[in-house]
């Protein structure tokens, strides 16, 4: 018995191999925590009939999609050429700092992940950052600071 989660993205999809990158980010999509679990991995493998070592490297490879649970907000921090030489490590290590964590962690109250990126199309005002579907630019670690304190307060 495959979970419903699953289920219910072939469902919608489709059931072939070449659907699997679909089904991984829709299965994602309804996972709380925005993540695919070891258990979902082991379904879709056998449910669209591809090797779970695939199932595991598509899932790695594209940093949209996480493997790990991830907080209320996904901190995407782009590291492309244009944001990373525009302060965009200061950036990071600003973030790192104030939530306590590391690049790939969330923190414990399960509210903040902090992810590298590559570029998302907002290099015009680099460093850019995504909060998960809302882009921030120009950013100072001082915007930085303020988003954070925004985001624990509710403010969107
Ligand atoms: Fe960062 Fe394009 S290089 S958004």
């Amino acid at each position: 018995m495959q979970s419903k989660v699953v289920m219910e993205a072939i469902n919608k999809v489709g059931n072939t191999q070449d659907k699997l990158l679909e089904v991984l980010i829709e299965v994602q999509s309804q996972t709380p925590g925005n993540y695919i679990s070891e258990t979902s991995l082991r379904d879709i493998s056998k449910e669209l009939n591809v090797p779970l070592s695939k199932a595991y490297s598509v899932a790695g490879f594209y940093s949209m999609l996480s493997t790990k649970e991830r907080g209320k907000y996904l901190i995407q921090i782009c590291n492309s050429g244009p944001c990373y030489i525009n302060r965009g490590k200061a950036i990071a290590n600003a973030f790192e700092q104030v939530l306590g964590i590391k690049m790939g962690d969330t923190t414990s109250d399960k509210l903040f992940t902090l992810e590298y990126t590559s570029c998302f199309g907002a290099c015009d005002v680099a460093p850019a950052i995504k909060v998960n579907d809302k882009v921030y630019g120009n950013l100072t670690v001082n915007r930085a600071m303020q988003i954070i304190n925004d985001l624990k307060e509710g403010v969107e």
